[in-house]
């Protein structure tokens, strides 16, 4: 047993390009009444030209670092869906801009999911004292992807990273990171796809290969709400946690409405869900630890928090965790306004 397995330490970080629904209005076939009513997305933010990912996750990463008062982990693992190149991997150059040496990195890739399958292999790293401290990225620029005519998806998705640094806490902390239930569906695999790019459809010269983002919206809507309550359920049956004791939900954000659907299938009250998705949008992979930084101000030691998400793949996942004692109120925001 020992001392539980926590969260040491989080942070967020969202690129400088502010895109709100009126602006969207001015290219694009829809309404900030459409996009507001049907998603609850206000304002999402995108890379600069030249910039990528891995700028994301080390603003991320160094702001996690910092309030778990760190200059060293064991392990930097980053979950990207829109990793900087197909090779190398993003973590490696993340954990050398960040100072941490040569120590372990590599992706996750889960896409929306991404986070939590990343969160459950660095709490097994250190369960299993191979790391004493391991530094989950979550790093998206979906801006990279999307098809700027598409207007399903080109008003949802947002560019950002976050960021937790996860290792051994304190008896004080209570039990930290409960049990991970992650799953997936690969039959269900074409309802969120970048077709070209990998080794199935290649690139080649002066080819079309399929570099956008294709989503089949209503059915993921339905698939999401799904599985990320019955993974909410396992979880929290795996945890001893009834419905009622839920302090917050931090869900994946995609959609409000598929939030509050969970919330209700769960029964869980609406007010305990976070939702952060309005000020950032769908950030994919970096959307939970977001949230969770956003939200930090108003965790309490002590306080029940029920994590789920879904992702292309189809992937999906839910978790609980104990706030740790050891984590003051933080003033780290997810907009980069700490
Ligand atoms: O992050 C990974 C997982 N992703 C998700 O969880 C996303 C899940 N899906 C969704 O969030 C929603 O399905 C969307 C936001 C993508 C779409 O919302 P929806 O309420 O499911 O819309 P819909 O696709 O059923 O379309 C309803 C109507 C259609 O018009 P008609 O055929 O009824 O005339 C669409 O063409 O809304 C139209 N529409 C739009 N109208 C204005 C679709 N997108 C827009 C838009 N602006 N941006």
């Amino acid at each position: 047993m020992g001392d539980p397995v926590t969260v040491l330490g989080i942070g967020g970080y969202v690129p400088g390009v502010r895109v709100t629904n009126a602006d969207l209005e001015r290219h694009l076939d829809t309404t900030d009444e459409w996009i507001t009513q049907r998603t609850g997305v206000r304002v999402r933010y995108r890379c600069a030209p030249g910039e990528a990912t891995s700028d994301l996750a080390v603003e991320a990463g160094r702001r996690a670092l910092r309030h778990a008062g760190r200059t060293a982990v064991d392990v930097v693992v980053v979950a990207t869906t829109t990793p900087d190149h197909l090779i190398p991997g993003t973590a490696p150059a993340v954990a050398k801009r960040l100072g941490l040496g040569t120590v372990a990195a590599f992706d996750v890739q889960a896409v929306c999911s991404g986070f939590l399958y990343a969160a459950a292999v660095a709490t097994s790293f250190v369960e299993s004292g191979s790391a004493t401290a391991v530094l989950v990225i979550g790093a998206d620029a979906f801006s990279s992807v999307l098809d700027p005519t598409d207007r399903t998806t080109a008003v949802i998705f947002g560019d950002g990273a976050g960021a937790a640094v996860i290792g051994r806490g304190t008896a004080a902390d209570g039990p930290g990171w409960g049990a991970f239930h992650l799953g997936s569906d690969g039959d269900a695999a074409d309802l969120i796809t970048v077709p070209g790019g990998g080794s199935r459809a290649r690139s080649l010269p002066g080819q079309e290969f399929g570099a956008h983002l294709r989503m089949a919206g209503g059915t993921v809507f339905q698939a999401a709400v799904d599985a990320m309550a019955s993974s909410c359920r396992s979880a929290m049956h795996s945890a001893g946690w009834y419905a009622h004791e839920v302090d917050h939900v931090v869900g994946h954000q995609a959609n409000i409405r598929i939030l509050r659907s969970v919330a209700q299938v769960l029964e869980v009250p609406e007010s305990r869900v976070v939702v952060h998705l309005d000020r950032v949008g769908n950030t994919s992979a970096a959307s939970i630890p977001l949230a969770l930084t956003a939200a930090s101000a108003r965790l309490r030691p002590g306080d029940k928090i029920l994590f789920t998400a879904f992702g292309g793949g189809t992937t999906w996942g839910a978790a609980t965790l104990v706030w740790p004692s050891r984590l003051p109120a933080t003033t780290v925001l997810g907009d980069n306004d700490d």
